[in-house]
């Protein structure tokens, strides 16, 4: 008998969750205004919220918290990553910052003007909130393949070459703050980007003259994809594909809550010595002096041991895996979703399973409600209510998907949580016909509306 796949690890602390009812979902999802974002964790069973500083960190990775320097300035937890950042990503030059946004602030307050362009592959919300909040404006160049969740292409989250060549011939250089790759790409479904598109993007970048930033959130889950997926890359080592990556950037921005599999962090590495030293004055009003950027001496050293496992073959195996056992259990029961499953996550295709809510009562946001009452999953919206408001028109934008991500974080839950979520989403699709009516909007925000929306429901 063929020996089946395992976990490579093994758990030595455990945090007790707890089931609810129905009726006390129903009067605590009633009480946060159908906000998923409003409830405690408390009222949450399994929380797919989001993988962002969500995961379990490594023995090894608490064993660096007891060693970490709490010196102001020139704290050994900054050489530590410094030295990690130079070993893994290449990088001479680097900041550290809270978080990824952080990170976003700082190097945009550098490099981003109004009335620039900054033209990339589905810009993350906060990477798109500092652009906007900079009067500037986010071009996406995202292939055409990622707005089908049907086709199976394997690398969704790739720059259409043309669409973006066609942006920098539009704009003089002078107007284009850089180019924004994210790998894996968030938006589009985690989604990655090959090799072979990151190399033609870099060709263009140096053609015209333009900065090349990777928004490097799950840049790890990227290069395993490249193993698995591109011709060339399988017996190459995720350090090796990695480097070879970084290779092509000017910048990157990170937030560490992902591929560096701690709860925060952050950091800006750059290739040029100019626009670090630019940065280091925003760093030191935003975030803190250079050598911690708002971090611990702790934080910094679990962050250089996270950035070390998180590039480990066998970690990134037994997490994607995971992830695409739920996708086979959705598919089990014709659950459509964003195919194929992506690294951090699977992309239900809300559309396709609520087809009788309006798009204009929010039918994403209507079934991450109707999971969470199925079995207290909570889930979140990627999909017209994120999408804000056209900054200029203020009309409602209506992305071409709408998606519910089920975000699933890192060393946190087993398969038998894997199988609770998909069992719930079942039920919620077998009502499907019942299900005709979504939300309306009684309050939102000017900008980034997703996180604090009140919603009445119709
Ligand atoms: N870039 C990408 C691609 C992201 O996914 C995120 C965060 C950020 C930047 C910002 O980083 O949260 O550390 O400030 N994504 C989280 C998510 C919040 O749920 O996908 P941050």
């Amino acid at each position: 008998m063929e020996i089946p796949f395992a976990e490579s690890f093994r758990i030595k602390m455990v945090e007790p969750i707890r089931r609810s009812t129905r009726e006390e979902r129903e009067r605590w999802i009633k009480e946060s205004k159908y906000n998923l974002f409003a409830l405690s964790s408390d009222q949450v069973f399994i929380d797919l919220l989001t993988d962002s500083g969500t995961g379990a960190m490594s023995d090894r990775q608490w064993a660096a918290m007891m060693l970490g320097d709490e010196s102001y300035a020139g704290s050994r937890s900054y050489f530590n990553m410094k030295k990690t950042i130079k070993d893994i990503l290449g990088f001479d030059y680097f900041l550290p910052t809270h978080q990824g946004r952080a990170a976003e602030n700082v190097l945009f307050s550098v490099l981003v003007k109004e009335g620039d362009v900054v033209p990339g592959n589905s810009h993350f919300d906060t990477t798109k909130g500092h652009i906007e909040f900079r009067k500037a404006t986010a071009i996406d160049c995202t292939i055409d393949e990622a707005g089908d969740t049907q086709n199976e292409y394997p690398f969704k989250g790739n720059v259409d070459l043309e669409k973006l060549e066609a942006v920098l011939k539009q704009y003089p250089k002078e107007k284009i703050s850089f180019i924004c790759l994210t790998v894996t790409n968030n938006t589009s479904g985690g989604q990655p980007v090959s090799m072979e598109n990151i190399r033609g993007v870099h060709t263009l970048a140096k053609k015209y003259g333009v900065l090349l930033l990777f928004d490097s959130a799950r840049f790890a889950e990227n290069a395993y994809f490249i193993k698995m997926r591109e011709k060339g890359y399988e017996n190459k080592t995720i350090k090796e594909i990695v480097r070879e990556m970084y290779q092509y950037a000017d910048l990157m921005t990170m937030s560490a809550k992902k591929d560096a599999i701690v709860n925060i962090g952050g950091f800006i590495a750059f290739r040029s010595e100019e626009i670090y030293r630019q940065a280091t004055t925003f760093n030191i009003m935003f975030e803190g002096y250079i050598t911690y950027g708002g971090m611990s001496g702790r934080d910094m050293n679990a962050l250089a041991v996270g950035l070390d496992e998180g590039t480990e073959f066998d970690y990134l195996d037994t997490r994607i895996r995971q992830v695409a056992y739920l996708g086979f259990k959705l598919d089990e029961y014709g659950i459509a979703y964003q195919r194929p499953a992506g690294g951090h996550a699977i992309f239900v295709d809300a559309l396709k399973v609520l087809p009788n809510v309006p798009r204009e009562e929010f039918p994403a946001q209507t079934l991450g409600v109707e999971l969470y009452l199925e079995s207290g999953v909570r889930s979140v919206e990627i999909g017209a209510i994120l999408a804000d408001r056209d900054p200029v028109t203020r009309e409602n934008r209506y992305p071409k998907l709408e998606l519910l991500r089920l975000a699933i974080s890192r060393r946190t839950y087993t398969n038998n949580h894997i199988d609770v979520i998909a069992a719930s989403l079942k039920n919620v699709y077998d009502r499907r016909n019942e299900i005709t009516r979504g939300y309306k909007i009684t309050y939102e925000a000017p900008i980034m509306r997703h996180f604090t929306v009140e919603l009445e429901k119709l």
